[in-house]
Order: C-alpha cells, then sequence, then structure tokens
C-alpha cells in the first residue's frame, strides 16, 4: 500500500481525491490546498486523511510515498521540484511545466533521486485512444496523411494561462503518440477577446517529415463542446468523438484512389465510400487507469507511459506555438 497525498483540490483536484480514494492499492493519506474554504467540504467526505493549507506539511511528512500535483500551472514546477528532492514519487497534472529548461531540470531531478516523474496526459489512458493507436500499428488506416484535433467549449476561462496552454497538452500528446514522430517545426494563430493577451482562441499547425501535418483547434469561446480527433489514411479513416456516450472511436472505409494522369478525371480519381464501423473497446474511467498506473509505477519502480521525457516534447511544441503566437503565426522550427 502506498501512502498518496493531493496538492490542489480545484475543479479538477477533486477527481483525483476521488480517484485515489477509491484505490485498493494506495491510501488517500494527505490533501493540501493553499484557499482553507477548499479543505471543508473533503474534509468531512474522508475523515481518515489529514488535510492542511501548507505544501511544506506535505513535503516534509515522510510517510508519503506520491504526490499528485493538481494546482494551478505556474505552481508545478517548484512544488514539483521540492516534492521529488524529499524523496517523493511525483504525478504532475497538464500543463506539466511552463518553460523546458524546467522539464529538464526536473528528469534530472527525478533520475538523481530514482523518483518516478509522471504527466498527467489523461488521454494517453483512454482505451479509445490505445485502440486508435493499436489501429494505425495494425496498418489498418495505412499511411497516415494527417490528424486534426479539435477541443472547444464555452468557458472554463483561465487567467494564468492561454488555451493553447490549457487543452493543447491533450491533443499534442495524443498527436505524438499516433503519429509516433516529432514535429520538425509548428505555426499558430490565436486572439484573446476577454482578458488582455490571453489567446480565447487558438489555432496550431504541427508540421512532421513526409508531408505529414496535424492541426488542433481548441478554444473556451466556442457554442459547442466537442472533443474529437479525426485520423485521416491512406486506407481508412478514423473518428475519436470523446463527447458521444458509447462508440467513442468509429472507422471508415473511405478513401480517394488515384489510377494515373493519362485517364479522365472521374476514371483516375475514384472516391471509396465504404462502411463505418465501431471497434468493440473495453471502457474503463481514464483517470484510474491514469492513477493505477501512477501506483504502479509507484511500487514496481516502472517508467510511466507519460514520463518526463513525453512531457518535455510536449512542452516544446507549446513553447514553439506560444513563440508564434506572439509572431502571429509565424513558423517555428523545433529541430
Ligand atoms: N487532466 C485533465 O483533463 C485536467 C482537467 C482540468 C484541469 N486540469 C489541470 O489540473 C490543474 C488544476 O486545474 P483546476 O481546474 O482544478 O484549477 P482550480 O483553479 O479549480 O484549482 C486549483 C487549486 O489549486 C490550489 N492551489 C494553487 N496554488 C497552490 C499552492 N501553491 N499550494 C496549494 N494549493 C494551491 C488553488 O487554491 C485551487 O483550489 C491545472 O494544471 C489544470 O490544467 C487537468
Amino acid at each position: 500500500m502506498i501512502n498518496l497525498a493531493v496538492i490542489g483540490i480545484g475543479n479538477w483536484g477533486k477527481n483525483w481525491l476521488r480517484s485515489v480514494g477509491e484505490s485498493k492499492k494506495a491510501r488517500l493519506y494527505a490533501c493540501c490546498d493553499s484557499d482553507k474554504n477548499r479543505l471543508i467540504l473533503p474534509s468531512k467526505k474522508y475523515p481518515k486523511t489529514t488535510f492542511t493549507h501548507d505544501v511544506k506539511d506535505i513535503i516534509k511528512n515522510e510517510k508519503i510515498n506520491g504526490i499528485i500535483i493538481a494546482t494551478s500551472a505556474p505552481t508545478h514546477f517548484k512544488i514539483a521540484k521540492e516534492a521529488i528532492k524529499s524523496g517523493k514519487h511525483v504525478l504532475i497534472e497538464k500543463p506539466f511545466v511552463l518553460k523546458s529548461a524546467h522539464a529538464k531540470e526536473l528528469i534530472a531531478i527525478a533520475k538523481t533521486n530514482k523518483r518516478v516523474l509522471m504527466v498527467g496526459h489523461l488521454l494517453r489512458y483512454h482505451p479509445g485512444i490505445i485502440k486508435l493507436k493499436s489501429i494505425i500499428e495494425n496498418g489498418k488506416l495505412g499511411n497516415i496523411y494527417y490528424i486534426s484535433s479539435q477541443r472547444v467549449n464555452l468557458g472554463k476561462i483561465r487567467k494564468d494561462e492561454n488555451a493553447l496552454w490549457s487543452f493543447a497538452p491533450h491533443d499534442i500528446s495524443t498527436i505524438l503518440y499516433l503519429m509516433n514522430k516529432r514535429p520538425f517545426g509548428v505555426n499558430a494563430i490565436g486572439s484573446a477577446y476577454i482578458q488582455r493577451k490571453i489567446e480565447d482562441v487558438v489555432f496550431l499547425n504541427l508540421h512532421f517529415r513526409n508531408r505529414k501535418m496535424a492541426h488542433v483547434h481548441m478554444s473556451w469561446l466556442d457554442p459547442h463542446k466537442i472533443r474529437q480527433t479525426v485520423v485521416v489514411g491512406s486506407k481508412k479513416m478514423a473518428v475519436f468523438d470523446d463527447m458521444e456516450p458509447t462508440d467513442k472511436l468509429k472507422i471508415y472505409d473511405k478513401g480517394v484512389s488515384y489510377n494515373g494522369r493519362f485517364l479522365s478525371y472521374q476514371e483516375a480519381i475514384r472516391l471509396r465510400e465504404g462502411k463505418v464501423s465501431a471497434p468493440s473497446i473495453k471502457m474503463e474511467e481514464p483517470l484510474k487507469r491514469e492513477c493505477n498506473h501512477f501506483i504502479d509505477c509507484g511500487t514496481k519502480r516502472k517508467i510511466p507511459n507519460t514520463d518526463g521525457k513525453e512531457g518535455l516534447e510536449v512542452v516544446r511544441v507549446l513553447e514553439g506555438a506560444q513563440k508564434s503566437l506572439k509572431q502571429k503565426g509565424a513558423f517555428v522550427n523545433l529541430d
């Protein structure tokens, strides 16, 4: 049994309390939030857990083996650094950190201290995304041409980070996983309508070798809630729609074949409008799977699927995209 603490019990941290609280392999040993009001309700729900408003109480408590950091993004680096140095395994919510230099520093400290460093890229633990990856690896979609992703809704409007840093970590992590490649460059445009210099809407392009590309549209200023990833391959196409209650992944036997230049237009280009199928997926809550993976890695000293290195790759893309945003969409080389 491993003793875990959750730091940051806001909108999302509450889900972590539930996940750790329900785990049979971990004890919800302590919780911390600098806002004392946020401690009142959970302390009634979890009477055996210690509650504090001071992070130092968690850091210096030797009985705590691992920490989940679900505080606001600018605080992640400092809390994680102190936690790892004091011998704790750490899971940091997205966005991992705000600078790749910080990501590198945490990776090095975790290595020296032999601690687990994991990043909360939730979709990597989603059974639908894992299934999509296996379908791509089995070659069923053919050669992947491009991926297009949408993460839009109304709110939550953040003040510490723009829509890029708030939403895109999920999509970038998924795209890198599905493409199995690093982009050599990015460009992004966006606009701040509500708060000064905090973009509410961002359109991001990732450029890969061999004409592959990906696009992410993120916004907290949109009438629809959309969580969708479309993968277009040379043989088939796939749509992962996390808003669907069931059949979240669909495979479209659709495509276009080109037969050569010397035929008439109709003969040269053939559209294939085949069947749509929904592969069977054993659903399990992604956060529960992520939580179990962290516990497993902490107990058995395994390297997480979303370790610090994976987190660094995502931060590199975010940094490049932020630079491009400032330069009104200029191409930023990541090589
Ligand atoms: N994985 C996901 O799908 C997902 C979804 C939503 C949010 N998140 C991430 O989770 C984190 C928290 O988001 P949220 O929506 O819960 O934000 P929130 O503002 O609702 O909650 C953050 C909490 O952290 C507390 N806090 C801030 N600094 C602290 C410190 N130094 N010590 C102790 N407590 C501190 C605040 O008082 C607040 O209660 C963010 O990094 C966010 O991006 C992840």
